[in-house]
């Protein structure tokens, strides 16, 4: 297996809403797209915040 990242980056690949996914899924937090386990939410980053770290894991390598 590759890094998380990469791991999440190839699920994603095809995916023309990635970006704004994964933005929700970090401001908001997410449970059920990878396993039982939840991912609190990060309410207090700002959009452009949100895009560039959704940005920075879909370039990551496997
Ligand atoms: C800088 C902080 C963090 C970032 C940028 C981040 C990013 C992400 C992303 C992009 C996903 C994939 C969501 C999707 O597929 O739509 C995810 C999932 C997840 N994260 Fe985080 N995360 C962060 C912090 C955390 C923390 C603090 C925890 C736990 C204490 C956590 C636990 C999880 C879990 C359990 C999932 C899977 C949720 C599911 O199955 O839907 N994350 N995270």
């Amino acid at each position: 297996m590759g890094s998380s990242f990469g791991v999440m980056a190839d699920k994603y690949r095809n995916d023309k809403d990635a970006v704004a996914t994964l933005m929700q899924s970090i401001q908001n937090g997410a449970k059920g797209k990878w396993g039982r386990i939840p991912m609190p939410a990060h309410r207090n980053m700002s959009q452009d915040e949100l895009k560039v770290v959704a940005t920075h894991i879909l370039a990551s390598k496997p």
